[in-house]
């Protein structure tokens, strides 16, 4: 068979890893679409329940569908006992997102593994998944302050849910709503890196287990989602919308990538930076102001004035934080609740890599050197 020599492109940029029908991105124009229904659409008449059923099997469910679905996540929100405790022995100084990688990881050992032509274990898998990930990032945070997790409420709703387990109060209903948008807007992106490292487990025909620990791992880098806790910090550094410039300026001598700006794909504005800006002014309204948010405000324009001609505008990081912020969330579970979310994508794609699997095994331009011969250690 011919080998065609296909040109290297670094980070596989601009390269198709797979066919896919689940998400569609305009970088030029700024369009996000999930199974063809815009992202603004679905962040106003959806939820983050009803996304993920059409993210994952292809279509809006049914009333019955949808109930069905919502009943089952609830049911199985809770986890074991031996995760619990094997929380308890992690690290307070550990970071959320290792802490996540690990217990999704070990819910691999409850369950049974690689039934995965079998319709019913892929349902199965999909709602533990959904419905535990939330329970371990909420327990593994109230055991790292030193408390008891507390076990989920079943008459609260999916993202209600999640903050109750977190603060051990029922949150406001605008802040449950916002925070379900949050989930939706959080939920798929195409072909990220930590997509694409859940296809290629995917492809060895591990477990769905395996196949998020793998994401989880991958979103965790500060290139991909650990972006949101660096924009705070970056935020909190800057201090003052005078100093907005000086800061830009440093970043630009330096050439330092500024945290929640520029896109592979994208080339204007996030349009989920749009929505969560819009989040943000609501939740400010509502439980009072951000002065961060100022300071953001003037670095954007000043980031686009600079490096505008350049494509570099917000993405999904830049303005998450600061709706986290308000909901009570600490900067570091910002990666983590973005992880919540995209176990929905990262589970869409699982699926769809199953129906027409291939093993992924690219190949390399080889820079070696041949036929070198081995040197005893006593002449190195
Ligand atoms: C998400 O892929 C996805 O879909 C990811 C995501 C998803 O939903 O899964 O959308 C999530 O968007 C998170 C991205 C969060 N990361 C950050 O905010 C970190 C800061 N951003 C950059 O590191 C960067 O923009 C990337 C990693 C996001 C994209 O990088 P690329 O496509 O590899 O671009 P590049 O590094 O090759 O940069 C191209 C040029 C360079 O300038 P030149 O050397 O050509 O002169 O743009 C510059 C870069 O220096 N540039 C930036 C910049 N991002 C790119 N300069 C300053 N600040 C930045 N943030």
């Amino acid at each position: 068979m011919s080998v065609v020599c296909i040109e290297f492109k670094p980070g596989l940029e601009g390269v198709p890893a797979t066919q896919s029908s689940i998400s569609y991105v305009d970088g030029q124009q700024g369009v996000l679409e999930y199974r063809g229904i815009n992202i603004q659409e679905l962040a106003k008449k959806s939820s983050f329940l009803e996304t993920a059923y059409l993210l994952i099997w292809g279509y809006l469910p049914s009333k019955e569908e949808l109930e069905s679905f919502e009943h089952d996540i609830r049911y199985h929100r809770r986890i074991k006992y031996r995760i619990r405790d094997m929380m308890k022995c992690f690290p307070e100084t550990g970071h959320p997102m290792d802490a996540l990688q690990t217990s999704a990881a070990a819910l691999g050992l409850f369950y049974s593994r690689r039934a995965l032509d079998n319709p019913e274990y892929i349902r199965s898998a999909v709602v533990r998944l959904l419905a535990k990930i939330p329970t371990m990032v909420a327990a593994s945070e109230l055991m790292r302050r030193g408390n008891d997790a507390v076990q989920p409420k079943d008459d609260l709703d999916y993202a209600a849910n999640f903050l109750y387990m977190l603060n051990e109060r029922e949150p406001d209903p605008l802040a449950a709503q916002v925070f379900d948008v949050c989930l939706i807007l959080h939920a798929e992106h195409t072909i990220n890196a930590s997509t694409f490292s859940a296809m290629v487990t995917s492809s060895t025909l591990t477990d769905p287990y395996a196949v998020i620990a793998s994401a989880v791992g991958t979103l965790a880098g500060p290139l991909h989602g650990g972006a949101n806790e660096d924009v705070i910090t970056m935020l909190s550094e800057i201090g003052s919308v005078e100093n907005v410039r000086p800061y830009l300026e440093k970043c630009l001598e330096t050439k330092a990538k500024i945290m929640g700006f520029g896109h592979r794909v994208y080339k204007v504005k996030d349009p989920r930076a749009i929505i969560l800006q819009e989040l943000a002014e609501k939740l400010f309204e509502k439980f009072g102001y951000d002065k961060y948010y100022e300071i953001a405000l003037e670095l954007e324009k000043a980031v686009e004035e600079k490096l505008g001609h350049k494509g570099i505008y917000p993405n999904v990081d830049f303005y998450s934080g600061l709706v986290y912020r308000k909901l009570g969330i600490s900067s570091d579970l910002f990666t983590p609740v973005f992880a919540i979310a995209r176990v929905a994508g990262w589970l869409a794609h699982w699926k769809e890599q199953l129906t027409e699997n291939r093993i992924f095994r690219p190949t390399q331009i080889y820079t070696g050197e041949h036929n070198i011969s081995y040197t005893p250690i006593q002449e190195r």
